[in-house]
């Protein structure tokens, strides 16, 4: 996947791209990432890319004219552009799937009070928040984005099906995981987990999942329930068993 960054800031990126995860995704080729300066593309001899709002309020807005020519640069009119902006639809897990699914993303990162609306009708940006408040500009958010969507690319994680067993995806909250050593300071792993049976394993990571969704996020149990899955009986006496659980 190729991603397109525009931003007044690149730097602050280095201090993602370059590492743990997306690091790895990057020097295997799975992933791109193009960062490119708006600033560059000002034809102003300071480089200004802001200015002040027709019918005044507070705050600089993001011109135009250095958007469209960064823009220009990258033929994003043939990519899907995605603005980041707390006025946008709410991240999700459905939206980073959608999202993964395009072989070319360009961000667009906003900084000051937001840019100027032609930028977003022009080039057809889907405004995207990653959740109710506000941030002093699109780069965190992105950043959020790409990790996010990156690590459902294959290849990116170990192993590929774990992404999609996570959580979120498989539309529960993920069972609680422990590793070496079995016991510390006095607590123990939970017996099920060391005994090797791997049905009987699957069934409590069931088990804990749902008791976490019904605690944490009941909407999820609720969605989750509504779906066709091809359970086994166990399977079924447990989501019953747990339902009936106060
Ligand atoms: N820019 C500022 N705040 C933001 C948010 N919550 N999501 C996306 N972009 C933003």
């Amino acid at each position: 996947m190729k991603i397109d960054i525009l931003t007044l800031f690149p730097e602050m990126f280095k201090a993602v791209t370059g590492q743990s995860m997306l690091g790895r995704a990057v020097e295997k080729g799975i992933l791109e990432i193009s960062l490119t300066d708006i600033r560059d593309f000002s034809n102003d001899k300071h480089n200004k890319a802001d200015d002040y709002p027709f019918g005044g309020g507070g705050g600089m807005i993001m011109m135009a004219d250095p958007i469209f020519g960064a823009m220009e640069s990258m033929s994003a009119a043939d990519k899907k552009v995605v603005y980041m902006s707390p006025k946008g639809t709410v991240l999700d897990g459905t939206k980073i799937e959608e999202l993964a699914g395009y072989g070319q993303l360009v961000i667009l990162c906003g900084h000051y009070e937001g840019i100027d609306q032609r930028v977003i009708d022009y080039w057809d940006a889907e405004e995207v928040s990653i959740g109710d408040y506000v941030l002093t500009g699109g780069e965190l958010p992105a950043m959020v984005l790409i990790d996010a969507v990156s690590r459902l690319l294959p290849g990116v994680l170990g192993n590929e099906n774990s992404a999609l067993d996570e959580s979120i995806y498989s539309g529960l909250l993920e069972h609680p995981q422990y590793t070496k050593p079995r016991e510390y300071r006095g607590m123990e792993v939970p017996e099920v987990l060391l005994n090797g049976n791997h049905k009987l394993i699957d069934l409590w990571k069931l088990e804990q999942s749902l008791l976490l969704t019904k605690e944490r996020r009941p909407e999820l149990l609720e969605e989750f329930l509504k779906k066709n899955h091809d359970f086994s009986k166990e399977e079924r006496k447990i989501i019953e068993r747990t339902l009936q659980d106060k």
